[in-house]
């Protein structure tokens, strides 16, 4: 299993949460993506998510991406289950020919509040023009992203593969976010062989784990190419 965060894309040009850049305006990203922030100020939030969304489609998968991709199938083909967690609401795991499980939503997707319809959409980036539903008309679709206080997507059934796996890799995530931050651990605990990349050293290291400092493009390709021999043998 794989669970990716901001630093893996850091490398196509966009931006983590944390460290340098990591404010908006002199905003925080709690300040920001939250429902809260979205009823009082919905003109805010729509600019920053879609100056987000337009950085999405000016940007390219990096080596990180297609290291993922390619032990995918390299697993596949020799008949080991995978999976690919990510933390991320970019599109760039889906671009490199992975098929990750996106459990904070996608920048690619808009949601209407009110009839629940989704809409996969990089075409309309206009700060200042809303996207209206086209089901039920309603004047403001939203991104389709998990918000601080909403509940992120299909998290039990990842809590239930990553307590069954026997390889657990993290790349590129600050470890701070629950329950995400948690999977490292339950990993461990389930005797998952455990493997970290990223720039600093994250939260949830623990001596247990194998780290692997340096940028994710640099790294993941020779780090992916070592699962794969350590998983097959
Ligand atoms: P963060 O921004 O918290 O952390 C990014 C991590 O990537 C840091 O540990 C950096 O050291 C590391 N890093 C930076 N550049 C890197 C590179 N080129 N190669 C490898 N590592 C690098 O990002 P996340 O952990 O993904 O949630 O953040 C978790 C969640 O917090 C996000 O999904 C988002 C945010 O609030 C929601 O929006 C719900």
């Amino acid at each position: 299993m794989v669970l990716t965060g901001a630093g893996v894309s850091a490398d196509s040009g966009l931006p983590t949460f944390r460290g340098s850049g990591g404010l908006w305006e002199g905003r925080a990203v709690e300040g920001l993506a939250t429902p809260q922030a979205w009823s009082e100020d919905p003109a805010m939030v729509w600019r920053f998510y879609q100056e987000r969304r337009q950085c999405v489609a000016s940007s390219s998968p990096n080596p990180a991406h297609m290291a993922l991709a390619s032990l995918e199938v390299d697993l596949q083909n020799a008949g080991v289950g995978f999976s690919l967690i990510t933390q991320n609401v970019d599109d760039l795991h889906a671009r490199a020919g992975s098929a990750p499980i996106h459990i904070h939503g996608e920048l690619s997707v808009l949601r209407c509040e009110v009839c629940g319809e989704k809409v996969r959409d990089l075409d309309h980036l206009d700060p200042a023009a809303f996207f209206p539903c086209p089901e039920c008309g309603h004047k403001a679709m939203r991104p389709d992203v998990v918000w601080f206080g909403e509940l992120p997507y299909r998290v039990e059934d990842v809590f239930r593969q990553v307590g069954n796996a026997t390889c657990f890799l993290a790349a590129g995530t600050s470890g701070v976010v629950y329950p995400a931050a948690g999977f490292l651990q339950l990993a461990r605990d389930a005797g998952a062989k455990t493997f970290v990349n990223s720039l600093e050293e994250p939260e949830n290291l623990s001596l247990d784990d194998a780290f692997f400092p340096g940028k994710a493009s640099d790294v993941l390709p020779e780090l992916c190419a070592r699962i794969f021999k350590q998983v097959t043998a």
